[in-house]
C-alpha cells in the first residue's frame, strides 16, 4: 500500500515535469555513454537524470557513489571471486542453453555471475555487502539479501527505499520500465534476462582448444593463466576492447564479460562515445561475433 502511494506521488510529479509525448517506441536514454561509467546506465544513482533521479529513490538506495553498487575497497565478497566484489549472489541455479553444441555448457562462471546478480532479477540492484560510511557492513550479504540491513541506509534526498529494494523484474523496476508502464520510463524488458538462459548466447561454455584449417573458431592471440584474449592492437595486454575468455577451473570459457565491459568501451580514441550495450567490440558487420566465429 505504502509503495502504491509513493508510486502515485511519483506519477503526480511526473505529470508536472513531463513535457514530451511518446506515441509508441521506446524513450531515448539520457545517459551520455561517454567518459566513464558515471555517464552510463550502470550508474545506479542515475545522477545523469538530474532531479528526476528521485523517481528511483523509493525503489533503491542512492549510495551517492557509482562504483559501490559493484565494488568495495575492503571486505569484498568471498562468494564471487570478481575484483573487490560488493554484491549479493544467492547461488541461483540457471536453466542452461540447451541446443546441441560441440561443447559442454555448465553453470555460469564468476564473470557471468557478476552481471546476473542484477540482470537475473532475483536480487535487488542495491543489495551490497559494504555500504558507504562506517558500521554499514554485513558479510552475510555476500550470499543472501538482508532487507533490514539495506533499510539502515537513508537516501540523501527524496524518500527512502525502505522495504522496496527492487530488482530488474516485472514487479520491481519493470513495473514502470515496461512498454505500457510509466510515461518517460524507458522499457527494460529485454534487459531483464531472468534465470532461464536457454534463449541467450551460451555462457559457461568451453572455447575450443584446437583450430584446424577451415575450423569454426579463431584462436585467441594470447592464452595465459586465467585469461585468454583476442589482442586486436597487439600490445600483449588485455584491454577493455579485447574480447576475452575466462578460466575459472574448467578451461577457457565464454562468459558475459567476454563480450561486454560493464564500464563502457570507447568506440574510437579516448573520450569517444562508448560502443552500444557495453560491448567490447561494436557489432557492426557482426565484427564482435566474427572475433570468435569463423563464419
Ligand atoms: C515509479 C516508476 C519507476 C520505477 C519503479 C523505477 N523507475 Fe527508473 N525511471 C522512471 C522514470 C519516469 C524515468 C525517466 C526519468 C527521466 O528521463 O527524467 C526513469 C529512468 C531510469 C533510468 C535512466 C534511463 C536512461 O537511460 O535515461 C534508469 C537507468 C532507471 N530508471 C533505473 C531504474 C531501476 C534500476 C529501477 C529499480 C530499482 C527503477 N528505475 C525503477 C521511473 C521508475
Ligand atoms: C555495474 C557494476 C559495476 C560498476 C558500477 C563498476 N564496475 Fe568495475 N567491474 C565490474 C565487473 C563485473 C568487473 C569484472 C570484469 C570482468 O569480468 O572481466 C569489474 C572490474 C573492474 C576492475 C578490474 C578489471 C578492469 O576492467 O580493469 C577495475 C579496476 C574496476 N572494475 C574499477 C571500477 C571503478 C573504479 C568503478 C567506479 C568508477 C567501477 N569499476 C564500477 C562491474 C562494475
Ligand atoms: C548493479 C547492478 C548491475 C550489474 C552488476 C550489472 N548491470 Fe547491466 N544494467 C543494470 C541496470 C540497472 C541497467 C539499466 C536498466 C536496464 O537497461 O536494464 C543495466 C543495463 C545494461 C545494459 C544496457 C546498456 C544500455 O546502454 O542500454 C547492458 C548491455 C548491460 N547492463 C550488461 C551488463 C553486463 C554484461 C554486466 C556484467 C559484466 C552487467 N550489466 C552488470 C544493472 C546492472
Ligand atoms: C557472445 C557475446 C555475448 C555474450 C556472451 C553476452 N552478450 Fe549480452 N549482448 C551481446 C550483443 C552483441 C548485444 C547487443 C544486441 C543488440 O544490439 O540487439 C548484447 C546485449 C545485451 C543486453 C542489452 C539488451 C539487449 O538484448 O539488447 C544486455 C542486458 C546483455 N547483453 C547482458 C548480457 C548478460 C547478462 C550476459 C551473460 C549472461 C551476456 N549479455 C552475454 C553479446 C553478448
Ligand atoms: C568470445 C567468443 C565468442 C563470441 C564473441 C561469439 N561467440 Fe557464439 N559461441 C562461442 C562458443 C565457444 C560457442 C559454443 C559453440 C560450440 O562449441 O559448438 C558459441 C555458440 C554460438 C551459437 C550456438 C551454436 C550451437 O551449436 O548451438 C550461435 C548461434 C552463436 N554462438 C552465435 C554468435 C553470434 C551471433 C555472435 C555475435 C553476436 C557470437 N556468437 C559471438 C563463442 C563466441
Amino acid at each position: 500500500m505504502e509503495e502504491k502511494i509513493e508510486r502515485l506521488l511519483g506519477l503526480a510529479v511526473l505529470t508536472v515535469w513531463g513535457t514530451a509525448a511518446f506515441g509508441g517506441g521506446d524513450v531515448p536514454s539520457k545517459a551520455l555513454n561517454q567518459g566513464g561509467v558515471v555517464n552510463t546506465r550502470h550508474n545506479l544513482t542515475q545522477s545523469y537524470l538530474g532531479a528526476s533521479s528521485v523517481f528511483m529513490d523509493f525503489a533503491r538506495n542512492n549510495y551517492g557513489e557509482v562504483c559501490v553498487y559493484c565494488h568495495t575497497p575492503h571486505g569484498a565478497s568471498a562468494v564471487v571471486a570478481a575484483p573487490l566484489w560488493n554484491r549479493t549472489a544467492t547461488g541461483t541455479a540457471y536453466t542452461l542453453y540447451n541446443r546441441p553444441t560441440n561443447a559442454t555448457v555448465t553453470q555460469p562462471g564468476t564473470n557471468s555471475l557478476t552481471c546476473l546478480s542484477c540482470h537475473d532479477g532475483t536480487v535487488a540492484v542495491d543489495s551490497i555487502i559494504n555500504m558507504p560510511g562506517s558500521g554499514k557492513y554485513n558479510a552475510a550479504q555476500a550470499s543472501s539479501q538482508n532487507t533490514a540491513f539495506l533499510n539502515a541506509w537513508s537516501n540523501p534526498s527524496g524518500i527512502d527505499a525502505t522495504d522496496n529494494h527492487e530488482g530488474l523484474n516485472a514487479t520491481g523496476c519493470l513495473s514502470c520500465h515496461n512498454p505500457a508502464g510509466q510515461a518517460q520510463a524507458p522499457d527494460f524488458t529485454v534487459f531483464a534476462i531472468g534465470t532461464d538462459l536457454t534463449n541467450d548466447h551460451p555462457v559457461g561454455i568451453r572455447y575450443p582448444t584446437t583450430f584446424g584449417e577451415g575450423g569454426d573458431f579463431k584462436p585467441p592471440a594470447v592464452s595465459s593463466g586465467n585469461l585468454a584474449f583476442f589482442d586486436s592492437d597487439g600490445n600483449g595486454r588485455a584491454d577493455s576492447k579485447n574480447v576475452r575468455l575466462y578460466n575459472t577451473g574448467e578451461g577457457y570459457e565464454v562468459e558475459c564479460a567476454s563480450c561486454h565491459d560493464p564500464h563502457g568501451v570507447p568506440s574510437g580514441g579516448p573520450g569517444s562515445v562508448f560502443n552500444p550495450s557495453f560491448l567490447r567490440v561494436a557489432n557492426t558487420n557482426s565484427a564482435l561475433c566474427q572475433t570468435c566465429h569463423n563464419k
